[in-house]
């Protein structure tokens, strides 16, 4: 894996969450999930692509019957005003007609994007469904009634990059979570 002193670490300003803090919540949120779902062979979604890298260790965590679907979403509108519609990139492989869902996110921000989701799995006869996400910005919330079910870390209003998040695509490989430094954007 890659060391923290590594030439893409230079991009960061500081580390926010450590790979081994991020081992040991997911060990702990695989635990949970098992009991929570004893007797029940849940589906779950991950988000691409922000939430590829969390869900391939959430999953190994997880002592049930899953099986695992994979969509990839985008939000309307500009970067500064959503218009909380989303856009089905790429869809389930398998209808989710009574079956327990959980919708796996890397962040939940405005929780804009998540709440349109889950409204649409909803109308899809799902028999439940509950979200969890690494990374939650309480302070960011635009939704009101978004319920998020499992959450790992909270943390403050920052952009943070890493464990599957991205800026413009790039820095998602990084085994740990961190500030991107503004050098990196006002370079543009
Ligand atoms: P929202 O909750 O609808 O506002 O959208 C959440 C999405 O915005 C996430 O799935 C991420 O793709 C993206 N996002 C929000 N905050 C960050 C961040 O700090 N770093 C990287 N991506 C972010
Ligand atoms: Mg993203």
């Amino acid at each position: 894996m890659i060391d923290a002193n590594g030439t893409i670490y230079q991009d960061l300003t500081k580390i926010l969450v450590t790979r081994e803090e991020i081992a040991a919540k997911v060990k702990e949120l695989g635990r949970l999930i098992t009991r929570d779902y004893q007797g029940k062979s849940p589906v779950m979604i991950c988000i691409l692509k922000g939430g590829a890298v969390f869900f391939t260790d959430l999953v190994r965590e997880i002592d049930l019957p899953i099986t695992m679907e994979f969509m990839a979403i985008s939000s309307y509108g500009s970067a500064t005003k959503t218009s909380g519609v989303v856009k089905v990139i790429k869809d389930l492989d398998n209808d989710i007609l009574n079956k327990d869902v959980i919708i796996v996110e890397d962040i939940v921000d405005s929780g804009v994007t998540l709440n349109y989701l889950k409204g649409m799995l909803e109308h899809r006869g799902a028999a439940s469904i509950r979200i969890v996400t690494l990374l939650d910005k309480p302070a960011r919330r635009r939704v009101e009634n978004l319920k998020v079910d499992y959450s790992c870390f909270n943390i403050p209003d920052e952009f943070v990059v890493g464990y599957g998040l991205d800026y413009d695509q790039t820095y998602r490989n990084l085994p740990d979570i961190g500030v991107l430094s503004p050098k990196v954007y006002e370079k543009e």
